[in-house]
C-alpha cells in the first residue's frame, strides 16, 4: 500500500476565472456560495472571502440530505456567528429551496430601500451563485430555475456567455462564469473532496483513501455503520484502521484464496457506500 499520495489538479484558467468573477461581482448585490454540507470547509474555494469582501453573502449547504443534520445545525450557529445566514437545502428533493428568494430579498433589504431612496420605484436584487466543481450548482440552477418559470438570458458586455436568470419579479441570479477551483494545494481537503467523490478515483490509492476515510469514521463513529458492518463500537475504537478495513471486507465476505481480505475491494466497496449515503448521514467537518 502507498503511504502518501499527492492529488494532482489540472485546474487551468485559474486567473482568468477569477477575473472574470471579479468583473461579474460589480453587477451583483450579494453572492450565493454552495458548499457540501458533508464537508463545508474542504469544498470552498480559498480566495472566495476575499473576491466576495464586503458584499452581502449566503451560504448554501447543499445535499443536507447526506449529512448529519445535528451538524449541519451547528454549521448553521457557526455561520451566525460570522454574521452570515446559511440555509440547509437539497437539490435532490428540492428541500429548502423555497426559502432562497425570501432570504436573499431579507438579505438585501437595505440595499433595496437604498435603491428605493434613491428613485427606483422596484428595483431588482441580483445574486450570483458561486461554488467549486460538484457542489450541487447545476442542480440549484435547474431546479430553481423551473420552480419560477425563470426565463433564461445571454447578457454580452462583461463576459461573454454570462448568464442571467429572472426567477421572481425583481429578482435575477447570475451564474458564476468559469470554474472555481478548491483549495487543491492542500492534501487534507483533496483526500476529503475525494472520499465523497468530487476527485477521480484512478488517480488515487484507494486502499489508502479508504484507510484514511476509516481514520475519520472511527472518531465519529456512525451508527448506522456500525450496525451495517456488524461492528461493535469498542471494536472500532481500538484496532487501527487498516485492520477495521480487513474486518469489514471479512463481514462481506471478499476473500482471497488463503482466507486472506482482499483489501482492494473492501476499499472500493467502503467508498461507493460511503458516497451513496448507505453508512448513514454523515459529516466529515465540523465546527
Ligand atoms: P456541479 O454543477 O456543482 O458540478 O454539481 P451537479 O449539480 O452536477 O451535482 C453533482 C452531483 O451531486 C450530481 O450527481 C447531483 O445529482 C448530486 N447532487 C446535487 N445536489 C444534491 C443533493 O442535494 N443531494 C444529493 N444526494 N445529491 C445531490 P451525479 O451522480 O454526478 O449525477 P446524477 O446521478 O444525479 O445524474
Amino acid at each position: 500500500m502507498q503511504t502518501n499520495q499527492n492529488i494532482q489538479w489540472f485546474p487551468g484558467h485559474m486567473t482568468k476565472t477569477k477575473r472574470m468573477i471579479e468583473a461579474s461581482l460589480k453587477l451583483v448585490d450579494a453572492v450565493a456560495e454552495i458548499k457540501d454540507a458533508r464537508i463545508p470547509v474542504s469544498s470552498t474555494n480559498p480566495d472566495i472571502d476575499t473576491l466576495v469582501g464586503s458584499k452581502p453573502r449566503i451560504i448554501l449547504l447543499n445535499k443536507c440530505d447526506m449529512a448529519d443534520a445535528n451538524v449541519t445545525a451547528r454549521w448553521i450557529e457557526y455561520y451566525k456567528g460570522l454574521g452570515i445566514y446559511a440555509l440547509p437545502i437539497d437539490c435532490k428533493s428540492g428541500r429548502g429551496l423555497e426559502k432562497f428568494i425570501p432570504e436573499c430579498r431579507k438579505l438585501l433589504l437595505p440595499v433595496i430601500e437604498k435603491k428605493q431612496a434613491r428613485g427606483i420605484k422596484n428595483p431588482s436584487i441580483r445574486v450570483m451563485i458561486v461554488g467549486i466543481p460538484n457542489v450541487g450548482k447545476s442542480s440549484f440552477i435547474n431546479r430553481i430555475v423551473k420552480q419560477n418559470r425563470a426565463k433564461v438570458e445571454d447578457r454580452p458586455g462583461v463576459t461573454r456567455g454570462n448568464q442571467w436568470f429572472t426567477l421572481d419579479r425583481g429578482f435575477e441570479m447570475l451564474d458564476t462564469p468559469g470554474v472555481l477551483w478548491p483549495k487543491f494545494e492542500d492534501q487534507v481537503v483533496g483526500e476529503r473532496l475525494a472520499f465523497i467523490g468530487s476527485v477521480k478515483d484512478q488517480i488515487l490509492d484507494t486502499e489508502l483513501l479508504a484507510v484514511r476515510l476509516l481514520d475519520l469514521l472511527k472518531e465519529i463513529k456512525p451508527q448506522a455503520f456500525i450496525e451495517r458492518f456488524k461492528l461493535d463500537a469498542d471494536t472500532v475504537g481500538e484496532i487501527d484502521s487498516y485492520e477495521l478495513l480487513q474486518l469489514i471486507g471479512k463481514r462481506r465476505g471478499m476473500l482471497i484464496s488463503g482466507g486472506e481480505v482482499n483489501t482492494e475491494r473492501a476499499s472500493a466497496m467502503l467508498l461507493d457506500e460511503f458516497r451513496a449515503a448507505k453508512l448513514g448521514r454523515i459529516t466529515l467537518e465540523r465546527p
